[in-house]
Formats: C-alpha cells, sequence, structure tokens
C-alpha cells in the first residue's frame, strides 16, 4: 500500500495552506507556492511543485497509448477527453480538424497534459505510422468489434469521433483495429468523453502497473 493518504482522504480539494516548518531546499518546491499554500487541482503527491516539475514527474511515468479525437462538429467533449487522458498519464492527445476547442472541461489539466495538433486525420495516421502507434479507431459501426473482449495493442493511438458524425471514414480506413462499447439501452451512442474514459480504462486495465497508480 503507498504511504500517506489515498484518494478518498483528499478531502475537499481546496488545497493546503503556506508550508509550515523548515522550508524544503528541493527545487521541484515552487517558493511562491509555499509561502501562499497550493489550491491548484493537483493529486497531494504533487503539492507545492512547480508545474515544470510535475510535467517532468508525469512524463516519467506516461503510458505508450495515444488517444486522438475528431473535432470537426462540436468540440464540447475535448476538454473531458483531456481531463481523462491526464488522470490516466496518457502520452499526448491529439486534437484533429479543428484548432480551437473549449477547454473548460478539462478543468486546467490542460496545463500537464501533452497535446499535438493534426489538420487532418490522415497526418494523424502518418504520424502513428512513423512512432509505431496501432491505430484502435472508437465507434459502434458495422465491422467493430466488441471492446470489452478485444486484445488492445501496448503502443497505441486510439480515435474517437466527432459528436454526431462519429467516426471518420479516413480513421476507420486507417485503423488497424476497430472496437465498440457493448450498449444494451435505447441510445444509439453514448458521449464521446464518456466513450473515450471507457476505453482509455480498457486499456488500463489490460497494461498498466497498477502498483503505480496514486
Ligand atoms: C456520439 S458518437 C456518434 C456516432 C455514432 N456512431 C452514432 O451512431 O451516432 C461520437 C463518438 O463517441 C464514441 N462512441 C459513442 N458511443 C460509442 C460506443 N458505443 N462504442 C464506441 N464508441 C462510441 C465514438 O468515438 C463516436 O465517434
Amino acid at each position: 500500500m503507498p504511504e500517506g493518504p489515498g484518494p478518498t482522504e483528499w478531502g475537499s480539494g481546496n488545497g493546503v495552506g503556506p508550508w509550515t516548518g523548515p522550508l524544503p531546499r528541493d527545487p521541484r518546491y515552487d517558493p511562491d507556492l509555499l509561502a501562499d499554500g497550493d489550491t491548484r487541482n493537483v493529486v497531494d503527491a504533487y503539492r507545492y511543485w512547480t508545474r515544470e516539475a510535475i510535467i517532468a514527474d508525469i512524463d516519467s511515468r506516461r503510458h505508450p497509448l495515444h488517444v486522438a479525437i475528431e473535432n470537426f462538429g462540436s468540440d464540447a467533449n475535448i476538454g473531458g477527453v483531456v481531463r481523462t487522458a491526464n488522470a490516466f498519464a496518457v502520452d499526448t492527445v491529439h486534437i484533429v480538424g479543428k484548432r480551437r476547442w473549449n477547454r473548460r472541461g478539462a478543468m486546467v489539466t490542460d496545463r500537464y497534459q501533452r497535446l499535438c495538433h493534426h489538420d487532418t486525420t490522415a497526418e494523424l495516421l502518418e504520424f502513428a505510422r512513423g512512432r509505431g502507434l496501432a491505430v484502435v479507431a472508437v465507434d459502434n459501426v458495422p465491422g467493430s468489434v466488441r471492446l470489452e473482449t478485444a486484445e488492445l495493442p501496448r503502443d497505441a493511438v486510439m480515435v474517437f469521433g466527432s459528436e454526431g458524425p462519429g467516426i471518420s471514414d479516413d480513421a476507420r480506413a486507417g485503423a488497424d483495429l476497430l472496437v465498440s462499447i457493448a450498449q444494451f439501452g435505447s441510445t444509439r451512442s453514448i458521449n464521446a468523453s464518456v466513450a473515450a474514459g471507457i476505453a482509455m480504462h480498457a486499456w488500463i486495465r489490460q497494461h498498466a502497473d497498477l502498483g503505480r497508480a496514486w
């Protein structure tokens, strides 16, 4: 078991006040946060750390999983995808299509998450080939196999479609694997950000070292 409080003891999330006692000399600590307190949305292990130190630490623990979301329609889901990707220490979130997206749902987590923009899906696919990443398209379309029983590749980019049109023809054609999340109700599909969370967690269950989770 890890030492210190776990997720259920994190409390209200209002952060911590000014540092009490002798100041630590570790350069990862931010002098301003030590003096004023730290109310950022970060896990306790990163309290009082500079943003650069936090990013460097996550960079050393990132998973070989990338996620991409096609931004051809509404961008309302992208913030949620970025936040979940941050929680799972995903390597990079790729935004395909429109460059602008609504950052609100990210809850500032985008500051700690590698982001990359591609104008087209073809560009994303080229990136994936260059990095040796298997392309896993995620949508409930004909030809898909069940995410729940699929063996997910370790070095991979999962691609999610836009709200409305769903995954693009280019993503489907370029995918090494096409997976869908089993549904049982009346709706045709689930929210793209929720689908991304489910799919990322399926990868985590198969490949992550849970001993390294908070
Ligand atoms: C709101 S869906 C739209 C497309 C959907 N194929 C349809 O029939 O309407 C937007 C995106 O969420 C993801 N998604 C939603 N439901 C899903 C499911 N059951 N399985 C896999 N992906 C899903 C996919 O990435 C999809 O492109």
